[in-house]
């Protein structure tokens, strides 16, 4: 039948993955299927500061460019992550004082998204991620605890300036359902439209895990959010269990995505889904969380599981 894309493109949704350059530029079944399934590309790690800017002022683009040449390829919208998060970031930025971050950061911002702004399939960017800690408070990071919260306005006003027509996002996970983080999260995006700050769009990462239970509230707590004026998104959807896998496991992962896709197609504002991946071969969660795998819709050897299945009917 046909690909989740077909399906997506007709509901006037995006479906997503997300890409490594290790695979897609060693296996041809990974680029086959994310080619023919995925309207939607974002890069796994490729557009992370250390991977775009190791050292000051020195960028380079070559794992971002394998990734939007091959989406550019496949006719497929690419999501930029991320700008300005507190992983993923080398040493000599977390080092400098808060005069010299502030500008570091704004001269991050204009040479990544200006590298892509005249990129028809660049359209969006996670500009800032994972700013609150799980009471709604924020987090202490580098970034908030040298510059305070402004360094999120001045991120999305450099962005701005750097690309007038991309889709701004603030991005981080478990703020799915109704809860003090997604509270924060909702606050903070009323503040900055009220203060005129360009933040356009909120992205939900929906890292979940079928141990934890389903967001119920999840349809709910996007149109809140979309009630704000802001795309809505899911942006790194993947739903992990505790090992060993079986079957009843994977019925209750499929309703999970199912569940997922359903909430985004029941909210207008909602532009579609990204899979943080799209085979368990090539998953962040084994090397993450202790005894738990099998996130993602196609198992180690590409066979589709009932989670394809599900998204497919959804869609
Ligand atoms: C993860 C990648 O999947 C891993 O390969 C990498 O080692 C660490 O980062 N939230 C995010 C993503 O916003 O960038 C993270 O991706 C997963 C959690």
């Amino acid at each position: 039948s046909a690909p989740l894309r077909t399906h997506a493109a007709a509901k006037g949704k995006f479906i997503g993955t997300a890409l490594a350059t290790g695979p897609l530029g060693s296996e041809t079944t990974y680029r086959t299927i994310a080619g023919s399934e995925f309207n939607q590309i974002t890069a796994e790690n490729a557009m992370k500061w250390e991977s775009t800017e190791p050292s000051q002022g020195q960028f380079t683009f070559s794992g971002a460019d394998q990734i939007v040449n091959f989406a550019t390829q496949n006719n497929q919208q690419v999501h930029g992550h991320t700008l300005v998060w507190h992983q993923q970031t080398p040493g000599w930025v977390q080092g400098l004082g808060a005069t010299a971050m502030r500008s570091a950061m704004q001269n991050h911002i204009a040479q990544v998204v200006g590298h892509y702004a005249d990129n028809p399939a660049v359209v969006s960017w996670d500009v800032v991620n994972e700013v609150f800690d799980e009471n709604g408070g924020w987090r202490s990071s580098f970034w908030y605890n040298t510059l305070g919260q402004s360094f999120v306005a001045d991120a999305f006003r450099a962005a701005r300036a750097a690309d007038p027509d991309a889709r701004l996002c603030i991005n981080d996970y478990n703020v799915e359902g109704i809860n003090a983080k997604s509270t924060a999260m909702y606050n903070l995006v009323s503040s900055l439209r009220q203060q005129g700050v360009p933040v356009d769009c909120v992205g939900f990462q929906s890292h979940l895990a079928i141990q934890y239970g389903f967001p119920s509230d999840m349809q709910q707590n996007m149109q809140r959010f979309a009630a704000l004026g802001v795309q809505v998104r899911v942006t790194e959807l993947d739903v992990r269990m505790q090992t060993p896998r079986d079957s009843s496991k994977d019925a209750t992962q499929a309703t999970y995505y199912r569940n997922v896709v359903n909430a985004c197609l029941a909210v207008t504002a909602c532009a579609g889904v990204t899979i943080w991946g799209f085979t368990d071969k090539h998953s962040w969660v084994p090397d993450t969380f202790p005894n738990e795998g099998f996130a993602l819709p196609w198992d180690a050897n590409y066979q589709q599981k009932p989670a394809y299945t599900a998204v497919h009917d959804a869609l």
